[in-house]
């Protein structure tokens, strides 16, 4: 497995592979690897004939007062873990190389989608992410690129960058991955206390509830929404939001579900954490 850091040595990396008729998959990360990355990575080895993971903790994405300086850091281990799991290169930037215009970068704008669910919350936030993918992409020109469904709003949004802009990459998108308890796999799980990570468990226990009702032919927004909502009071946890939109625009769901995908997608702070989870539910066309 390769180290590359340069942006012009890991273009033309992905370009002789290209030459040679080979395959690219890409997984974009921030690093701190948790089992959801290894799924990432895994499907990436089995879409693509090489594999590139990048690792950048990409200072666009994240607010003035949020976690950019305490996110975790551990490249010698994730070194070792992409290793392991097969991956041909790990492409990991400095700042500096990523970004030497500095504040005065270009920026993707996504529009009203990074401003809906979490962007009300992290106004700054998707326009960093579809920054960062947009350059990734023309960096490592991939064909795929491998996402988690944990970050339902994330996906939503590259899917839209590529579709706008037209990116000649094919999108991927692996189930969450979770611990026992029900818990996503994320690097910001960290944060949490024992205390708090049983709590944060409830997360996923009250889309999990909202499912069941869904299961049982419940189709009223609002009646799935307060489903979660009920279920997160019992355990004392005070959502950001709690809401049930379309899968890929993010609008709200109709208050009557028609057949279509939807996102029931939550954001609450666990202790110091600030954690997302997400369920996607179907509605099949009546035939
Ligand atoms: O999901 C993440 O880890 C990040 O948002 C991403 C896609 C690597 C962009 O920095």
């Amino acid at each position: 497995m390769e180290l590359i850091t340069e942006i012009e040595a890991m273009r033309e990396g992905s370009r002789r592979w290209h030459r040679q008729g080979e395959t690219v998959a890409l997984v974009p990360t921030m690093g701190a690897f948790h089992a959801g990355h290894l799924a990432l990575m895994r499907r990436a080895r089995e879409l693509a004939s090489r594999t590139v993971v990048s690792i950048f903790v990409n200072p666009l994405q994240f607010g003035p007062h949020e976690d950019l300086s305490r996110y975790p850091r551990r490249l010698e281990a994730d070194l070792q873990a992409a290793q392991a799991m097969g991956v041909d290169v790990v492409f990991a930037p400095s700042e500096a190389v990523m970004y030497p215009a500095g504040e005065e970068t270009a920026r993707v704008e996504m529009g009203r989608i990074a401003q809906v669910l979490c962007g009300r919350f992290r106004p700054i936030h998707f326009n960093g992410v579809a920054t960062v993918v947009a350059k990734l992409f023309h960096i490592v020109e991939p064909d795929w690129a491998v996402f988690g469904q944990k970050d339902g709003q994330q996906v939503a949004i590259v899917r839209k960058l590529v579709r706008d802009l037209n990116f000649p990459v094919a999108i991927e998108v692996v189930p969450t991955v979770r611990e026992a308890s029900g818990l996503a796999m994320s690097s910001r799980n960290e944060y949490l206390s024992a205390d708090e990570r049983l709590k944060a468990a409830g997360l996923y226990a009250a889309l999990r509830e909202a499912e069941e009702r869904f299961r049982a032919g419940e189709r009223e927004r609002q009646a799935l929404v307060s489903v979660v909502e009920t279920a997160l009071a019992a355990r004392g946890i005070e959502p950001e939001y709690v809401e049930l939109v379309d899968a890929d625009e993010l609008r709200p769901a109709p208050e009557q579900l028609v057949p279509g995908r939807y996102l029931l997608a939550l954001a609450a702070w666990v202790g110091q954490a600030r954690l997302i989870d997400n369920v996607v539910l179907e509605v099949a066309a009546t035939a």
